[in-house]
């Protein structure tokens, strides 16, 4: 399978410890993996213009960092978001690059989804959740599992082994 894993954090830290986990289950299972970081990407939050649905034939009419990330959305078998938490939710710009997805409504080839969420609190999750399973609902695509890791778990030989497992088991 084809895997990309969308990084909402704008540093590379606890998340990226969950996905670097993640993808080297994945690897070693044969998957192709590619990383996209759009935490520290210049991605807009739509406009709402349709300029995608008219004009644009499924193109943004922004011209920003989301043309790095639109070419996985139409090729990926599998797609991760991964995300700490902010405020209960996925960060603003993990956010943007899902919303953006609009412009050609849903990812093309998906068929698999993961969500990785990282927290300094036990269970801030719902919020982040409750997105993630309606969008999926909405795109008709399979939650392939939901992973937290909270305060002393990140980065914890136990959580990275767990993550690594599950991506290995795909
Ligand atoms: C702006 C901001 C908001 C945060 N909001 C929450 C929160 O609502 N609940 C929580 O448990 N942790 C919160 N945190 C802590 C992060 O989720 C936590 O430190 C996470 O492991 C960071 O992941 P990273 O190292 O990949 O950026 C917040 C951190 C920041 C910077």
């Amino acid at each position: 399978m084809k895997i990309a894993i969308l990084n909402g954090s704008p540093r590379l830290g606890n998340t990226a410890a969950m996905i670097n986990a993640f993808a080297e289950g994945a690897r070693e299972a044969g998957h192709e993996v590619e990383i996209l970081h759009v935490g520290k990407m210049k991605i807009n939050g739509c406009l709402g213009c349709e300029y995608c649905h008219g004009k644009g034939e499924g193109v943004c009419v922004q011209k920003d960092d989301m043309a790095k990330v639109m070419p996985a959305y139409k090729e990926a078998d599998m797609i991760v978001y991964a995300s700490p938490v902010y405020y209960f939710g996925m960060t603003a710009q993990l956010s943007a690059a899902i919303q953006r997805v609009y412009a050609i409504g849903k990812p093309a080839r998906a068929t698999k989804a993961a969500l990785l969420l990282s927290s300094g609190s036990p269970a801030p999750y719902a919020g982040s959740i409750a997105t993630y399973k309606d969008m999926l609902a909405y795109m008709g695509i399979e939650d392939a599992g939901i992973i937290t890791a909270a305060g002393a778990e990140n980065g914890s030989e136990a959580k990275l082994a767990e993550i690594k497992a599950f991506a290995k088991g795909l």
